[in-house]
């Protein structure tokens, strides 16, 4: 039989371009050879991509590889991407990889991949439009204001006053449009809200503000089922900072998580299965998803981050909600390709 040739994209422009190593290194050796010929292909910092050999993956940062390209790597212009591969698995995080750009290549050029389509995809990145949308779902969202670069620039006294009154502390600002915890503050002060706008603004071109959710953060993987999405089970994540960290996130043996939730009641958790696949579905995400909250002490569940793409590391999130399915990597993995193609079949136009 003819085994499906899966390009794993990894690498790529973002800030996040290192934990999509992880995340692709991770899915190429955990791809069922027997059904799938995998193939990396590696995003350059330019944006340009690369067939790299497997030797080249395991190498510990995009700049190993990066330096190691034109000797050890093939150059394949975007449109000779449909001789290589009949599939991409997008294991790009972030900027130009999650947010529309590559799925919008990837419809140029008929070559089915994983994760919702283009709209949803650059939704999945958009924390702003999303509490809209989700706002206008009636499901739970932080309170939160949007506040673009030239408004802070023109009157830093006068938006700082602003956001005092509005908000009480601590508060939390972010880029909108970023991942992995770059560029997220949580302000316990007005000095440190003037150091939290500076911060969001060196990632993104406005910052959004928003109210301190004191609880338990939670993070619940969906998978689409014959075009049903439904949500593995939940982790329970304790951070071993003040918020969950890039180093929470990504330092080996670093907080504890627990799937399914440890101190979260099981009413609690059904209602955050039920709010994750509310919100997978309001912002049209396909194949599957990641949609993080909070559950707080009132009992209510807020949706602060829904993801149209997941890290895929080994102790990810992803990984762990698979196992607790019975599911090896090979077989989430296998899964998310299968549903992944039917989705594709069925569509009309990129979005
Ligand atoms: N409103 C909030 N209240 C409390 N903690 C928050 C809030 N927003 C974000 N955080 C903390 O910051 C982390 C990163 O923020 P998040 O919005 O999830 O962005 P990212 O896309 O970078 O993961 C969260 O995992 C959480 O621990
Ligand atoms: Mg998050």
């Amino acid at each position: 039989m003819e085994r499906l040739r899966v390009g794993v994209v990894l690498g790529g422009m973002s800030s996040e371009r290192e934990v999509s190593l992880n995340s692709g290194r991770n899915v190429f050796d955990n791809l069922d050879r027997e059904a799938y010929d995998p193939k990396a292909i590696f995003m350059d910092g330019q944006g340009r991509l690369w067939v790299i050999p497997w030797q080249l993956i395991s190498q510990n940062t995009t700049t190993d590889i990066t330096e190691r390209l034109e000797t050890e790597a093939r150059r394949i212009a975007y449109e000779e991407l449909r001789q290589e591969i009949d599939f991409a698995f997008i294991s790009l995080h972030g900027k130009f990889g999650e947010d529309g750009c590559m799925q919008g290549l990837l419809e140029l050029l008929r070559i089915p991949y994983t994760g919702p389509g283009v709209l949803a995809s650059a939704l999945g990145m958009d924390k702003h439009i999303q509490q809209m949308i989700l706002r206008a779902e009636g499901i739970g969202v932080p309170d939160s204001d949007l506040i673009h670069e030239d408004q802070w620039r023109s009157d830093r006294p006068g938006v700082t006053a602003m956001l005092l009154g509005r908000f009480k502390l601590p508060l939390v600002t972010k880029p909108p449009r970023e991942g992995s915890s770059i560029g997220v503050t949580l302000v316990r002060d007005e000095a440190s809200l003037v150091r939290g706008m500076e911060e969001a603004l060196k990632w993104d071109k406005a910052v959004l503000v928003e109210e301190f959710l004191e609880g338990t953060e939670f993070s619940s993987i969906i998978l689409e089922e014959e075009g049903e999405p439904q949500a593995l089970e939940v982790t329970e994540i304790t951070p071993e900072s003040e918020y969950f960290t890039y180093d929470d996130k990504y330092m080996p043996g670093r907080c504890r998580k627990f799937t399914p939730p440890k101190n979260i009641p099981a009413p609690a958790v059904a209602a955050i299965k039920q709010e994750a696949v509310r919100a997978f579905k309001a912002l049209g995400f396909r194949s599957y998803g990641r949609i993080d909250g909070f559950y707080l002490a009132d009992g209510r569940v807020l949706i602060t981050d829904p993801n149209s793409a997941s890290g895929m590391a080994p102790s990810s999130f992803f990984f762990e909600q698979a196992a607790c399915a019975g599911m090896l990597p090979s077989m989430i993995i296998g899964r998310l390709i299968e549903n992944a193609l039917v989705i594709h079949k069925g569509k009309n136009g990129p979005l």
